[in-house]
């Protein structure tokens, strides 16, 4: 099996379950046209999202790392009337352009963007806690800390998903690099965290070898 495989199964699957939208591809070209990196998840991981958002009835989401907002988007059309999503961003540049598509999403109502560090970020954000759902997605290296913080914003029942766990089996192969070491790191911390339950799982499509990992809070930090 090649990376020509998964993209044309990806090709297929989203030919057939995800009817074209020209909001997200308006987003796409202009988070390409701005020169950001093509590192979004993809459209059925975006519409994967969005289906945990719904399934588990999110009123209140976070995500830490926009880019261009495209994943911000999947995740905020799961939301109800009156719920919030706050997505943090390192840098204005990204964040411009996400929150230029999002207003053409109609969802800037609804949707934060917060321009800093996340690990600065992170303790402010108690009062809006807790989230129903949180979403890593930045700095790998960083991904445990996150996780740490995700914990605390929490209550019982949260999911938390993170995104890039597996980096082409980088996270088997302790000298890979220091994303995928972030993740060992970060797997392994899940591992000893007894309050949640988790699992990850493999993925292979347009964006080639990688996975997710998905933990359920059983017991909020
Ligand atoms: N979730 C997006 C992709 C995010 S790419 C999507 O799927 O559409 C990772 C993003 O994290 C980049 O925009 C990068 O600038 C941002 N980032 C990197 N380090 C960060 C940090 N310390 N704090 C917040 N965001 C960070
Ligand atoms: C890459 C992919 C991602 O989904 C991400 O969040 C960061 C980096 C990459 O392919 O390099
Ligand atoms: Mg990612």
């Amino acid at each position: 099996m090649t990376t020509e495989t998964w993209t044309a199964v990806d090709d297929y699957i989203t030919g057939l379950l995800l009817p074209t939208d020209p909001i997200l591809d308006a987003a796409q070209e202009a988070s390409r046209a701005a020169g950001l990196p093509p590192i979004s998840v993809s459209a059925a991981q975006g519409k994967f999202l969005h289906l945990l958002a719904r399934i588990q009835g999110a009123r209140r989401i976070l995500e830490i790392g926009t880019l261009a907002g495209y994943s911000t988007i999947w995740l905020a059309r799961a939301l109800p009337a009156g719920g919030r999503l706050i997505t943090l961003e390192f840098d204005p540049k990204h964040a411009g352009v996400a929150q230029a598509n999002l207003a053409r999403a109609g969802l800037s109502h609804m949707v934060d963007v917060r321009v800093g560090r996340a690990i600065d970020a992170l303790p402010s954000l108690a009062g809006d806690a807790p989230f129903d759902l949180i979403f890593i997605d930045a700095d790998k290296p960083s991904t445990t800390d996150y996780f740490k913080w995700s914990l605390k914003l929490s209550r019982k029942g949260s999911v938390i998903v993170v995104d890039n766990v597996v980096r082409a089996g980088g996270l088997v192969d302790p000298s890979a690099d220091e994303d995928a070491r972030g993740m060992r790191t970060f797997v392994a911390a899940l591992a000893a965290e007894p309050r949640v339950s988790a699992t990850a799982i493999q993925t292979v499509g347009i964006k080639g070898y990688d996975g997710f990992a998905i933990a359920v809070v059983d017991t909020p930090a």
